[in-house]
């Protein structure tokens, strides 16, 4: 499993550690600049169409006015989605009331097994406000590429099909209210950082 998400983290960190790295500096050193989003290299974010985990179309737009926590895996994974949603969560918990600011979103990439039902299920899981989205292939590639999101599926040896895993890129990321990028906190950062770093830019 180590081995694999090393691979995993060299592949994505390539992919967007340019301005998402750059961004990621801009949060922790430059807390007060919400702008710092607008000055990464390559844009991060976009439009969106996919379908909630009560069978809803929704598109990005539909979340304006709130901070986006936004966190692309799949439910299946056996690691690193589990923790990082949790931590996400957690932060929300944290943040108390000003939490209803922000808006946490889990999108797949594994839209063949994230049913609809299937990700209403797992995001009751960690928190009631979490909300899961899928789409078709089309509408997740779309979205994953938009925020630079590396996915691809890892098929097991001696396993049936239906039975593999899927690489991914693993961050949280955060959008501003005007749908804008702020910047994104790595796999590893703790709930209290990351409920610490927003509670500053909501009271801000
Ligand atoms: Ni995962």
């Amino acid at each position: 499993m180590k081995a694999r998400i090393l691979r995993i983290a060299a592949a994505s960190v390539l992919a967007i550690a340019v301005s998402a790295g750059i961004a990621w500096w801009q949060v922790n050193h430059a807390a007060s600049s919400v702008e710092s989003g607008t000055k990464s290299a390559v844009p991060i974010g976009g439009p969106f169409t996919l379908t909630d985990n009560h069978g809803k179309t929704v598109t990005d737009a539909d979340y304006r006015g709130k901070y986006l926590l936004i966190y692309f895996g799949y439910t299946y994974c056996p690691d690193v989605c589990p923790t990082e949603l949790g931590v996400m969560t957690q932060a929300l918990d944290l943040l108390g009331p000003q939490a209803d600011k922000v808006q946490p979103l889990f999108i797949t990439v594994d839209p063949d097994r994230d049913t609809v039902a299937h990700m209403n299920d797992y995001v009751g899981l960690f928190h009631p406000r979490l909300v899961g989205l899928t789409g078709t292939a089309d509408q997740v590639r779309e979205a994953a590429r938009a925020y630079r999101v590396y996915y691809a599926k890892a098929p097991q040896k001696d396993a049936k099909p239906d039975e593999y895993l899927m690489d991914h890129s693993s961050f949280i990321y955060l959008m501003g209210p005007d749908g804008r990028f702020v910047g994104v906190y790595p796999a590893g950062t703790t709930a209290d950082r990351i409920a610490q770093d927003l509670g500053s830019r909501i009271a801000g």
